[in-house]
């Protein structure tokens, strides 16, 4: 499939995880794709795989939760990729605590990172998307949005993304731009392990307990969310903005 052929993607925190997976399948499928993160090495490792496998990639550094710094690394990505037609918000963070523990620092860190970190994107990347009158937007929620013990930070912000991603779609729309969030259950990532390590577990036997709890009987994969984004980001979905799709293998 070249279902990107001739477009250019943002996949934010693409150094890793479900973003480094979004960024090798639409690379795959024919974008130009800038890879950003704030890891640089890392984010250049994933931008060099990509173009060993024959596709086209470029890594920037930078802080979504800047918003003058997000402006000038959309500006130099506009330019060296030559335009802009797809942003991925999926870098994000966690600072999981109960609430009665969760301090300010922690809430705040990720409502900027998760929630105002894809409203500069968005801002940043909606001037060019309107004026060619093209444009998909794809944002990482999460199924912790419904509520999930140890994570009213993180839940608020992603329910936040859904709501930021309905009203784009509404305002956004009439530009011909779809604006759509998914929001996977528990996918074995950096993020997750880390999880299962604040609450001692080992990786493998958190996944275990994770993998008992969804109908399809196992953890995702970041290729399984990165499927998911590019069929959103692609015209074969031209119809359909403004919803957010669960890739939870079924749990409710
Ligand atoms: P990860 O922790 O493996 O990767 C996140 C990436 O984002 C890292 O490369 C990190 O350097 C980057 N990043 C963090 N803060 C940044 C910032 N301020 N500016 C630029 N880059 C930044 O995470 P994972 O698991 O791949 O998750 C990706 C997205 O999917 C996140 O939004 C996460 O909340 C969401 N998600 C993940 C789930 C999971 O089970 N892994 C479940 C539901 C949602």
């Amino acid at each position: 499939m070249n279902r990107f052929t001739g477009k250019v993607a943002v996949v934010t925190g693409a150094a890793r995880g479900i973003g480094a997976a979004t960024a090798h399948r639409l690379a795959a499928e024919g974008a130009a794709v800038a890879v950003l993160d704030l890891k640089l090495e890392a984010a250049e490792a994933v931008a060099t795989q990509i173009r060993q496998q024959g596709g086209t990639a470029r890594a920037y550094v930078c802080d979504i939760a800047d918003l003058d710094a997000v402006e000038t690394v959309f500006a130099r990505l506009v330019a060296e990729l030559g335009g802009l037609h797809i942003l991925v918000n999926n870098a994000g963070i966690t600072r999981d605590n109960l609430f009665f523990k969760m301090t300010r620092p922690d809430w705040d860190a990720v409502l900027t990172v998760n929630l105002t970190g894809a409203f500069n994107c968005a801002r940043a990347a909606q001037a060019h998307l309107v004026r060619q009158r093209y444009g998909k937007i794809v944002s990482l929620s999460s199924r912790s949005a419904l509520g999930n013990r140890g994570q009213a930070n993180y839940a608020a912000a992603k329910a936040g993304i859904q709501g930021l991603t309905a009203t784009l779609a509404i305002e956004l729309g009439p530009y011909d731009i779809n604006v759509n969030a998914v929001a996977p259950g528990y996918i074995a990532t950096a993020m997750t392990a880390a999880t299962a390590e604040r609450v001692g577990a080992a990786p493998e036997e958190h996944q275990r307990g994770a993998a008992e709890r969804t109908p399809l009987r196992r953890v995702g994969r970041p290729e399984e969310v990165a499927a998911v984004v590019a069929f959103l980001a692609c015209d074969d979905a031209s119809y359909i903005s403004g919803q957010t799709v669960y890739v939870n293998g079924g749990a409710r």
